[in-house]
């Protein structure tokens, strides 16, 4: 397995996951094995249904995995009960398509909340919030409310809030899809100020090979909820192997984006 030497920071281990319906059962995973180094940013893309958000949903056990084992940062989430879970999703921020931002909070409360449902002190969360706002340049919005902000500062209120406990992983579903193409390279850069700065690994869940060829190191492509193929990302371009990733690669070079994204990025 490609890790460049880094210790795993999220490993997956026949992560299956079957959802009951109605009309039968789905089975959203069907044995996923995924090894994230720390520090690395990680993209996983896929079609849509493919199951995506369900493997995110079942890094930070906010769904149950069928099947399988998940670990991320050295501790075996499936194992744990519910008090031990809720300590080790403190080491699991996560950033979301919408934002999920409380509307009659301010951009500064926001970001607070999370400290002060963890029980952090008052005086420590004034300073790290203020910490993380600046660090995605935010402190002038501070007071603001979120229907007050464009969807970039929102996302930047909603990338402070998931880094504001310091985790050790960041997951991104669709962090960028409901951005236009200018801010959604803005909050790419971003991302990759992130990792560069304190080092944080990071995984993106994209149906955009324009955000993987600008921001990631490796790829997984997720298909029917299997990977069916891995690998660092000029590779997966140069060399697509599955139907999907070949969609994905001619889709991009359609719009004339691969290189122009590579360069504007890295
Ligand atoms: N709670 C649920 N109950 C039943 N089926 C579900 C549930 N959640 C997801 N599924 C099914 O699991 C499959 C994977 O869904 P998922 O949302 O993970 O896909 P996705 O790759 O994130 O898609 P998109 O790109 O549209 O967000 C789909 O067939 C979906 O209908
Ligand atoms: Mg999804």
């Amino acid at each position: 397995m490609y890790l460049d030497g880094r210790i795993p920071m999220i490993e997956l281990s026949g992560v299956e996951k079957r959802f009951a319906t109605p009309s039968g059962e789905v089975a959203a995973l069907r044995g996923v094995d995924l090894r994230i180094g720390s520090g690395e940013i990680f993209g996983i893309i896929g079609k849509s249904g493919a199951g995506k958000s369900t493997l995110v949903r079942c890094i930070n056990l906010l769904e149950r995995p069928s099947a399988g084992r998940v670990n991320v940062a050295g501790r075996e989430l499936t194992t744990l009960g519910s008090g031990a879970l809720l300590e080790a999703r403190r080491e699991i921020g996560m950033v979301f398509q919408h934002f999920n931002l409380l509307a009659s909070r301010t951009a500064y409360r926001n970001v607070a909340l999370p400290l002060e449902l963890a029980g952090w002190r008052p005086r420590r969360i004034a300073e790290r919030v203020l910490e993380v706002l600046e660090f995605v340049d935010l402190l002038e919005q501070r007071d603001r409310y979120p229907a007050q902000l464009s969807g970039g500062q929102k996302q930047r209120v909603g990338i402070a809030r998931a880094l504001a406990a310091r985790p050790s992983v960041l997951l991104c579903d669709e962090a960028t899809s409901a951005l236009d193409p200018q801010t959604t390279a803005s909050i790419l850069a971003l991302l990759k100020r992130i990792n560069q700065a304190i080092g944080l690994t990071i995984l993106v869940i994209t149906h955009e090979m324009g955000v993987v060829a600008s921001l990631c190191d490796r790829v997984a492509v997720i298909e029917d909820g299997l990977v069916v193929e891995q690998g660092p990302v000029a590779e997966l371009f140069a060399q697509p192997r599955s139907a999907t990733t070949r969609d994905f690669v001619t889709a991009l070079e359609g719009m004339g984006s691969v290189t122009r994204t590579l360069r504007v990025a890295r």
